[in-house]
């Protein structure tokens, strides 16, 4: 099993952490990931020593035991550079010590403003979430489009994570099963909209952008 936990790292369930689920899993430090770097980035995690092995010979170039220019595979460049490392060895810290439990506060407080009024995010029992983003259902298309309008109105950064699903991204349309109309990933899509979710977002701040969806509705 491969874990994607790009936007789950910090999460957990019933104590473990996500990146320990996966017989092999990877993360991101994009700079809008929980932990984000100052540009690219990523880890890859893994329990196993041969695993360990292949993976850090792929990301340098499929690299051999005998070092530098004993490529014994086709890999590929995937080191983080140490300026990386650097930004995220604090930030890591950061993020334990404190930021998470911050990002738990704001999540908390858009629930309660928003509960009953749009579809709030669930969290299964057990779990604890990363809040990599907080995504709301608005009732339709048309309703969540004008929130967004008038957030950008009152200059409120929002985003929608995803405009497309993914069986209707171009790159899939050779596939046979591309035509199908996967009606609640196309209705999801249609209605999601995600609001400014960071652990350095105060509650005066937050209640201005709670107030601005409130208005909108
Ligand atoms: C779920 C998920 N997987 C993978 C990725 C890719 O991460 P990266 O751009 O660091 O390769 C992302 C980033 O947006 C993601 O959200």
């Amino acid at each position: 099993m491969i874990e994607d936990a790009a936007q789950g790292f910090g999460a957990s369930y019933q104590g473990r952490r996500a990146c320990s689920f996966g017989q092999i899993a990877a993360t991101s430090f994009f700079p809008a990931k929980p932990l984000g770097c100052y540009g690219d980035g990523g880890a890859v995690f893994v329990d196993d020593s041969g695993m360990e092995a292949l993976v850090r010979s792929l990301c340098v170039h499929g690299q051999g035991p005998g070092g530098k220019y004993d490529n014994v595979r086709v890999g590929i460049n995937s080191r983080l550079d140490a300026i990386q490392a650097a930004v995220l060895l604090p930030k890591l810290k950061a993020l334990e010590d404190y930021e998470l439990d911050a990002r738990q506060a704001v999540a908390e407080r858009y629930r309660a403003a928003f509960a009953g009024k749009l579809v709030t995010p669930a969290v299964t029992a057990g779990g604890v979430s990363a809040w990599a983003q907080y995504a709301l259902l608005a009732e339709n298309g048309e309703r969540r489009d004008r929130i967004l309008g008038h957030l950008r109105e009152r200059g409120i950064p929002c985003m929608v994570y995803y405009p497309k699903p993914q069986h209707a991204l171009p790159v899939f349309q050779g596939l046979p099963r591309y035509g199908e109309t996967y009606q609640n990933a196309m209705d999801y899509c249609a209605r999601t909209f995600s609001l400014p979710m960071h652990p350095y977002l105060g509650e005066a701040e937050q209640k201005e952008v709670i107030a601005a969806v409130l208005e909108a509705l």
